[in-house]
């Protein structure tokens, strides 16, 4: 075996670009071996996806350096090819760059500040402990799917709140926003998502039209940028985008945090003997095991040269940010889990004229969730190794994190 190569689990030798990131699951150190590998041959190198060629970026440095070129990397096209169809036109698909700073100025302020703050302590922390009862009330004892009972519900139930929405299908906003991100495969699907959100958000948005309360949709109903503001249909578009974006991504870093933890029984006693590190080891978490381990870009519509590789019009190309927050330039003793490690050059968020506008939202939702569990449940082993790592590259997470009490 080379230097360049992968292990196969039957142990055979197997070469790193003939990876298909879209139809492999990569579960554990499968995606991270098959990035380490990738990056030795070059910062960016061939690879496929979605059963075609593509290219992607494993070095932090290249990375850094794509995120900034939008002229080869158009940070819309991808979403405006596979959101925009079900999801409606938001910012994130927006090709205009003025127009997606407006909107995007329009619809992220109540994500950051005033609405988060005053939804923080009270709402996030009684959310988690909610959940948290409804475990130990279906099981006193155990065992629990914490995938099932907690991190496929609280990121949705939690934006369902923020926006000031009604509750009674709360449960489907997680089989709404799969459908939704899965329009390439199944369009049909989405768009029956699609139809059933929005039958299900425009009596409140108009209600909030003529009766503001204290909730995200009343803030984005009247904020105002550059003499513009946001119509209802747009208003509806935005949230049916916040619920893949914010609640799959924080699922999966949540399921991939707990998957850490529970898996270095070192590591859940340090966190049970000084909650204070928690914040740490979210940071640490974020780095080592992004949900979002591979972002597709749908290069520019002519060939561009990117660090001294020609790349076809219209390429795929996949910014491994699971490449980037590993690279032993960049991150010392990459793969290890280190409490003590400074978290700025994980790129975990994105960087430049897209970067994750719901960053902080998503940390507290992670920091809550696990000081929630850590005071409530306690100390927990993991039933089912295999189900518990972390899989897939697009949107990494466990299938299931199945624990019991520690015997
Ligand atoms: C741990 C959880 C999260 C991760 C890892 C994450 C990651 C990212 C990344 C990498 C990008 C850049 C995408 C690009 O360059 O194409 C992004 C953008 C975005 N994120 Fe997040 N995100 C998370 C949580 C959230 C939450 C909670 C929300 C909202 C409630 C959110 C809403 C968005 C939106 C709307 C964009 C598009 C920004 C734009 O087009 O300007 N994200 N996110």
């Amino acid at each position: 075996m080379t230097a360049a190569e992968v292990r196969r689990t039957d142990g055979s030798a197997r070469d790193p670009r003939d990876c298909d990131f879209a139809l492999e699951p990569l579960p554990g150190d499968a995606l991270h071996e098959t990035l380490h590998a990738l990056r030795r041959i070059a910062p960016i190198a061939p690879c496929r996806f979605g059963g075609q060629p593509a290219f992607v970026i494993t070095g932090h440095a290249a990375l850094l350096e794509a995120f900034a070129d939008v002229d080869a990397f158009p940070p819309h096209r991808m979403y405006r090819a596979s959101f925009e169809p079900a999801i409606g036109e938001s910012f994130i698909s927006m090709p205009e760059r003025e127009r997606h700073l407006v909107y995007r100025r329009l619809a992220t302020p109540a994500f950051r500040s005033r609405a988060i703050t005053r939804f923080e302590e009270a709402g996030l922390r009684a959310l988690a402990h909610e959940l948290v009862d409804a475990m130990l009330e279906r099981a006193p004892q155990g065992p629990w799917d914490l995938v099932a009972e907690l991190t496929a519900r609280f990121p949705y139930k939690v934006i369902t709140r923020l926006l000031g929405l009604p509750r009674e299908r709360e449960d489907a906003f997680h089989a709404w926003a799969l459908a939704l991100l899965r329009f390439r495969e199944e369009p049909d699907a989405a768009r029956a998502a699609a139809k059933e959100f929005t039958a299900y958000l425009r009596p409140v948005v108009a209600a909030r039209r003529r009766e503001p309360r204290e909730d995200v949709i009343s803030e984005l109903l009247a904020a105002e940028v550059d003499g513009r503001r946001l119509s209802d249909t747009e208003i509806e578009s935005h949230i049916r985008l916040l619920f893949p974006t914010g609640g799959e991504t924080t699922h999966g870093s949540l399921g991939n945090l707990l998957s850490l933890v529970l898996s270095r029984p070192e590591l859940q006693e340090r966190l049970r003997e000084d909650p204070s590190l928690v914040p740490a080891a979210v940071e640490e978490g974020l780095r080592l095991e992004t949900p979002i381990a591979v972002l597709p870009r749908l290069a520019a519509s002519r060939p561009v040269r990117f660090r001294d590789v020609d790349l076809p019009a219209d390429a795929w190309v996949l910014f491994a940010i699971a490449g980037a927050n590993r690279d032993p330039a960049v991150f010392a003793d990459p793969d290890r889990f280190d409490l003590s490690r400074p978290s700025r050059d994980a790129l975990t968020f994105g960087r430049g004229v897209k970067s994750c506008p719901g960053a902080h939202l998503a940390r507290r939702n992670l920091q809550v969730a696990m000081e929630v569990l850590l005071e409530r449940l306690p100390r927990l082993e993991l039933i089912d190794a295999e189900a518990a790592r972390p899989r897939q590259s697009v949107l990494r997470a466990p299938a299931a994190l199945r624990v019991r009490p520690v015997r």
